[in-house]
């Protein structure tokens, strides 16, 4: 880890004056180490921006996508739903439009892609991007399941690509300094843990549709089962179906979780006991991911974590009319022996407003410092070193909301071997670790 002396300058952070966009609302000391971090680079000519090609022409790829262009250009885009592609091509005035990935990856120029696909396609996306030689940008929550996480870290580590998980929690200045405070024992001995991630909701059940003529729904389904078509299993909704996601625990517990794992230290470990319940069953023929529940982890060392959803709140981040706790609040909260700090997009507080606003000492352990998720990519495509939500991380996260989700689908308390990464005497509960693919799609690509 850096000392703080080795990654910022004092003077150069006063010089650089730390009116920072995002550094609102930060201690002033924390507020100028973050100013003074270095911008990304931008690229200085057209030959010095890499090729894109964004996979998953929906709203957060192609947000994603725009974010990309100001580091390289987009020359593709690829979507099995002709529509979205066709928006995007033109949004992101790209040259070559596709539906199936894999001809997309063969596109002359393509060097890096940005995957906003589905859950349920990230890690074959993402595989078959690597061992064409791209480095990759790709969407939380990285793997639909922990076998994937493990295949996807090997598959990185063999081609030596890049690749960024899209958690940009880490790229917020407010989540980076709650984790550094609560690691640097600023709240005295860390306990517990809780992340409180939006309701999914409990809904159904859903009439079958003729497929509409812009979607490839077969490829659209790929390693799923193959079902008629329900446009509630299908764009942005499919994150409430345990076919192609994890509900929200998988989807919002991918940033937070991962924050809970930072400042807990266990990014590349994880916990070693679960259990879980349903707080609202599904409704029989409608959604099927459990949207209101409470997961309860325990770590090694010692910490416990309380992972739930908030009732005020649904996925979108509309208020739901319901009052639930005001404590109960999207965000993180970390519990020590000397009090509390609590984080959420856009806010941090403390017990003590003295946790957040005394400097931390020279001697401090300093944590991975990005300013900007994308940029932080691109910087590591051009120097190739790690980026700060590197595959195992990423896949350590994510594998924290599967075991909850594993919990909650068997209803029992488990207990669960990090490093082996595999659960102790538990074959029901082990076969949730993988899942049989549809044919043709395999891992071994
Ligand atoms: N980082 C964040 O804060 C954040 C926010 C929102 C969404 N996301 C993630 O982004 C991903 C996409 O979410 P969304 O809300 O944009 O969903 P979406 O349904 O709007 O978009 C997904 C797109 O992928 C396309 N697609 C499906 N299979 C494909 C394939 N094989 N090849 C090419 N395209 C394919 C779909 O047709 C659709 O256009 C999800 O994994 C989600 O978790 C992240």
């Amino acid at each position: 880890m850096l000392s703080n002396a080795q990654r910022f300058s004092r003077r150069t952070a006063v010089k650089s004056g730390f009116m920072l966009a995002g550094c609102a609302g930060l201690p002033a000391w924390f507020a100028a180490e973050t100013a003074a971090l270095a911008a990304p680079e931008e690229p200085k000519s057209p030959n010095d921006m890499p090729g894109i090609l964004l996979v998953g022409c929906g709203g957060q790829g192609t947000g994603d996508a725009r974010q990309a262009a100001k580091f390289g250009k987009v020359v593709a885009v690829c979507d099995v739903d002709s529509q979205h592609a066709a928006k995007a091509a033109e949004t992101l005035k790209a040259e070559a439009k596709f539906s199936d990935f894999r001809k997309a990856l063969e596109h002359p120029g393509v060097d890096v892609i940005v995957n906003g696909t589905p859950d349920h396609w990230h890690t074959l996306v993402n595989i078959h991007a690597m061992r064409a030689g791209k480095d990759v940008y790709s969407e939380k929550p990285l793997t639909l399941t922990i076998a994937e996480g493990k295949k996807l870290v090997d598959v990185a580590r063999q081609t030596q690509r890049i690749l960024q998980t899209g958690s940009q929690q880490r790229s917020d200045a407010r989540f980076r300094l709650a984790c550094e405070l609560v690691r640097n024992g600023r709240i005295g001995k860390l306990k517990h843990i809780l992340t409180m991630l939006p309701s999914g909701p409990a809904e159904g059940p859903f009439k079958t549709q003729p497929v509409p003529a812009e979607l490839d729904w077969d490829l659209w389904l790929g390693q799923a089962p193959a079902v008629d078509y329900v446009p509630e299993r299908c764009h942005v909704k499919f994150r409430f179906w345990y076919d192609y996601s994890g509900g929200t625990v998988t989807d919002w517990g991918a940033h937070h979780n991962d924050i809970a794992q930072w400042a807990n230290g266990t990014e590349r470990s994880g916990p070693v006991r679960v259990e879980a319940k349903s707080l609202l069953d599904p409704v029989p023929g409608g959604y099927t991911a459990i949207g209101r529940y409470q997961i309860e982890f325990a770590y090694a060392n010692g910490v416990t974590h309380t992972c739930k959803s908030v009732p005020r709140e649904n996925f979108y981040g509309v208020p739901t009319g319901e009052r639930g706790s005001a404590d109960e609040r999207n965000g993180v909260r970390f519990e020590g022996t000397d009090g509390w700090i609590f984080v959420t997009r856009g806010k941090i507080d403390a017990s003590q407003p003295e946790l957040l606003t005394q400097e931390l000492p020279a001697s401090a352990e300093r944590l991975y410092a990005s300013n900007n998720h994308m940029g932080n990519f691109f910087e590591c495509v051009r120097t190739r070193k790690q980026p700060i939500c590197e595959p195992e991380i990423g896949h350590r996260s994510v594998s924290v909301c599967h075991l909850g989700v594993i919990a909650l689908r068997t209803g029992r308390k488990l207990q669960w071997d990090p490093e082996k990464e595999q659960f102790i005497d538990d074959a029901a509960a082990n076969a949730y670790v993988s899942r049989e693919m549809r044919k043709p799609w395999t891992l071994d690509v």
